[in-house]
């Protein structure tokens, strides 16, 4: 992993990109919180910052990426509407947007979206289709109707405008600790790490990217591992934000083979006491994926000892009944 160095060249351009998506977009993004963790810090030995990306507008970080790709789009693109899939955060964010830039938005959710996401999406008014019972297939049935309707498709990853659009968290977390060891992501179509990584290592190559991801869908431990995108039998899991696999050919993957450090998975008892911890520690409702990045230092503690570790909490859309199910666990048996 991070063998294929990209060139200098490069980087700077990808440096460039972000710091361009970051003036297009830091007028309506909340510029989240980096806070220094005492209690974590005193438990695992680093110096654990955490950035609150759960308390960006609409829940997560993916305003970012969506706002940035709108924004780029020619003013006859957006009057003709867009399209995209999402089994949640990544329509969510699309559907603030797209309002807010007057684009009407198409959206695609396969019939197993969570409920509570649902809900939301529903109260901007957006044109909510159900296709298939993955991501991946709500997805290619979008690109179809996109293609078809001579609409702009929306990927919630595999597009270098959403992650650059991402990659502005890493100018956010720079600004407020340059002294930065390491960066806990967590990993699904890997336009997150691709953005805030590709950014960092532009300006401080030292800075270490660890992916994390639930080893019941650990796809890109397995394909990085491969060298190419593997399929894997995947199991349910919590952080199902960040389940199922990348497209073919996807952008985000060489990105992810150039700027990641290391992959930690986490069982899902690692990601429910993660989610717990942060619940009593810090009194924050956090979702399965959101808190991938503590699960995973828990795990991996003695590699990041005496370091300072930023863990990117992106996101907090969890329904409050299966998060409070899970807190009442945890409070009868501590
Ligand atoms: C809360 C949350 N965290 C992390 C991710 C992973 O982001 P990416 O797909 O860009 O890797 C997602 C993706 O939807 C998400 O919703």
């Amino acid at each position: 992993m991070a063998e294929q160095k990209p060139g200098k060249s490069e980087t700077s351009e990808f440096q460039a990109k972000v710091l361009a998506a970051y003036a297009r977009i830091r007028d309506e993004i909340i510029r989240t919180p980096l806070e220094f963790s005492s209690v974590l810090s005193q438990e695992l030995g680093s110096q654990v910052y955490i950035k609150w990306e759960c308390d960006q507008k609409t829940g997560s970080f993916k305003l970012r990426g969506a706002l940035n790709k709108l924004r780029t789009l020619a003013a006859g693109q957006k009057r003709r509407g867009v399209v995209s899939a999402s089994t949640g955060n990544h329509g969510l964010a699309l559907s603030y947007a797209s309002k807010l830039e007057g684009a009407s938005l198409t959206l695609f959710l396969p019939v197993n979206a969570v409920p509570e996401k649902i809900q939301k999406i529903e109260k901007y008014g957006v044109d909510l289709k159900f296709y298939g019972t993955s991501c991946e297939q709500a997805e290619i049935h979008a690109r179809r109707i996109a293609e078809e309707t001579s609409r702009a498709f929306i990927s919630p990853y595999n597009d270098y405008d959403i992650i650059h659009g991402q990659g502005t968290l890493g100018i956010e977390i720079f600004e407020d600790l340059s002294g930065v060891d390491d960066i806990l992501v967590p990993i699904g179509g890997g336009g997150l790490i691709a953005g805030i990584g590709g950014y960092l290592k532009s300006l401080k190559p030292s800075v270490k990217i660890w992916g994390v991801e639930p080893t019941n869908s650990a796809f890109m431990k397995a394909s990085l591992a491969a060298g190419r995108l593997v399929e894997i039998q995947e199991k349910p899991t919590l952080a199902d934000a960040v389940a199922g696999g990348m497209e073919p050919g996807a952008v985000t993957f060489p990105l992810c083979q150039a700027y990641i450090d290391g992959i930690l998975a986490v069982s899902e008892n690692g990601l429910k006491s993660a989610m717990r911890r942060l619940y009593d520690t810090h009194a924050k409702i956090v979702e399965g994926a959101g808190a991938l990045p503590l699960a995973g230092l828990v795990k991996a503690r003695r590699r990041f000892q005496g370091r300072k570790a930023v863990l990117v909490v992106s996101g907090g859309n969890i329904a409050p009944d299966l998060f409070s199910k899970l807190t009442r666990a945890y409070k009868r048996r501590s």
